[in-house]
């Protein structure tokens, strides 16, 4: 069956990769205007979790949908490593893209990885805090330092994931004229950008500012 043959071969894959990274980026935009709350008072976040809550179909059917999507792109992200590994034993010397991207495209099976460990971690953190009073979880989470410098560090690693990620999947979805390379160049600094910055100051509101 068609469906079969494309999923196996490296092109279907590369396109179940970047139809599931672009509902993981959906789900980090919609993730980032609920935590921006924060930045007005921890009541409103507080309210917005409450509102949220208030559905709990629509929470319960999000969530197992944003876990298959997440499971599956892990998966095929292995899979294709372990193809490309099987094909290319020898790593190449010459990478063809800039070097703005050369790391994140080398690392992107560790940087996914690191990203499923802090994904499991961030879980667990929320959902065995204080359930009724989520605003109180999050401000005793960054309360401590350590784990508000893994939370730092998963931040900068998911950026370099992104910047990669976003350029191979507009490759992939065929958007790489030369006439819009340009803007490519910008939406890949600028997303991961923009996710570093609002994610990472909240431990920073918590720490040293009015988050508390
Ligand atoms: C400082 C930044 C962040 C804060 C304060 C934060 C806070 C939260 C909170 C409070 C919840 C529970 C929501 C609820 O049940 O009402 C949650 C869930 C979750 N967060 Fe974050 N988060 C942050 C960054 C991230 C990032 C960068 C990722 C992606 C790798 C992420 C992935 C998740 C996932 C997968 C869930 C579970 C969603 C679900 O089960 O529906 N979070 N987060």
């Amino acid at each position: 069956m068609w469906p079969i043959i494309f999923l196996k071969s490296s092109i279907g894959k590369k396109w179940v990769m970047a139809c599931t990274g672009l509902c993981l980026i959906f789900f980090l935009f919609s993730h980032a205007a609920g935590n921006a709350t924060l930045f007005y008072s921890t009541s409103l976040f507080q309210s917005y979790a409450d509102q949220l809550h208030s559905h709990p179909l629509i929470v319960s059917l999000f969530s197992k949908g944003l876990f298959a999507v997440f499971a599956i792109h892990i998966i095929t992200g292995i899979l294709l490593f372990l193809q490309n590994r099987k094909a290319r034993p020898q790593k190449y010397k010459v990478h063809k893209r800039a070097f703005k991207n050369s790391i994140a495209s080398r690392t992107m099976i560790y940087s996914g990885l690191f990203i499923l460990l802090f994904a499991v971690i961030h879980t667990a953190a929320v959902s065995f805090g204080d359930h009724g009073v989520i605003a109180h979880t999050v401000s005793t989470m960054f309360s401590s330092f350590v784990l508000s410098m893994f939370y730092i560090v998963a931040f900068v690693v998911l950026a370099l994931h992104i910047s990669h990620g976003l350029w191979s999947m507009l490759q992939t979805f065929g958007v790489n004229h030369p006439r819009y390379t340009w803007i490519i160049h910008k939406i890949t600094y600028a997303v991961p950008l923009f996710f570093l910055l609002l994610f990472g100051a909240i431990p920073f509101l918590f720490l040293f500012g009015s988050g508390n």
